[in-house]
């Protein structure tokens, strides 16, 4: 497929697990890919890598201007960095729920923002947000995080119906537990590393983790050219834990 030919597309943390395999999968299918990461990460599936927060304003818009500059425009934005919490809703105070609500949430408001004028121009714009399974069913010891990804669904219908006038399609993703740097570094810290691993996978019906390139393609398939009549869509990709009972 080279469906993404003559676009340019922007992935924010991009510069691992999911991100990664997106901006690999993006540039497969002809786009020139940028992404947005406070780390540097590996070259590879991407045409230009620059170093920003998408907690920090200015380092948002010298990093989109910087793309839409080199790269000639923004057709699609991937909105996906993205940080963990754990715990109840007791766990964490107010300075951890502003920190967390600050990159997972307002990240994506500031990264749009900064892209809008961009993506008003192109004939094929489209934006993907990353949420997760865990915005619609109760995880145990994830309220913080729960809570900033509800409201990446929330956000996500009301851009897609702010936008639609401007030819801008604004779907998002739900991945079920998958297998990224993120999950390893939850194994690592776990106090039975085997345990939990098999915890997770016992979740998900499958008896395995989703694969990165799984969310990846999936992601891809929303913000194809293709997919001209999705909008206003959340599509889970979670091996049937949100919906399946086995
Ligand atoms: N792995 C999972 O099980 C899973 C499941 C559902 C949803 N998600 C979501 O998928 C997205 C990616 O997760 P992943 O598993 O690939 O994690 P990851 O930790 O492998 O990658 C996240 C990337 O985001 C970058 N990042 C974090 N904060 C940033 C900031 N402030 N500014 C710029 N970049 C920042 C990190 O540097 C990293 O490169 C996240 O939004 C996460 O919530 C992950």
């Amino acid at each position: 497929m080279n469906d993404f030919s003559g676009l340019v597309a922007v992935v924010t943390g991009g510069a691992s697990g999911i991100g990664a395999a997106t901006a690999s999968e993006l540039t497969r299918r002809g786009a020139r890919v940028a992404i947005i990461d406070r780390d540097a990460g590996a070259p590879g599936g991407h045409s230009l890598a620059v170093v920003a927060d998408v907690s920090d304003d200015a380092s948002v818009q010298a990093a989109i201007a910087r793309i839409a500059d080199d790269l000639g425009g923004i057709d699609v934005l991937v909105n996906n960095a993205g940080i963990g919490a754990a715990g109840d809703v007791s766990a964490n105070d107010d300075d951890a729920w502003h920190r967390v609500y600050d990159i997972n949430v307002v990240g994506i408001a500031r990264v749009t923002r900064a892209a809008l004028p961009w993506l008003k121009k192109s004939s094929a714009a489209a934006i993907v947000n990353t949420a997760s399974v865990a915005a619609t069913n109760g995880l145990p010891n994830r309220a913080l995080y729960s809570a900033t990804k509800g409201a990446v669904v929330g956000l996500t219908y009301a851009m897609a119906a702010d936008h639609l006038g401007d030819g801008i399609r604004v779907n998002a993703i739900a991945p079920g537990t998958a297998d990224t740097p993120w999950v390893q570094r939850l194994l690592a810290a776990a106090d039975d590393p085997e345990a939990t691993a098999t915890n997770l996978r016992g979740r998900q019906p499958m008896g395995r983790l989703v694969t990165a390139d799984e969310v990846a393609f999936a992601v891809a398939n929303l913000a194809s050219p293709r997919a001209a009549s999705t909008t206003g869509t959340v599509l889970t990709v979670d091996g049937g834990l949100t919906t399946l009972r086995v």
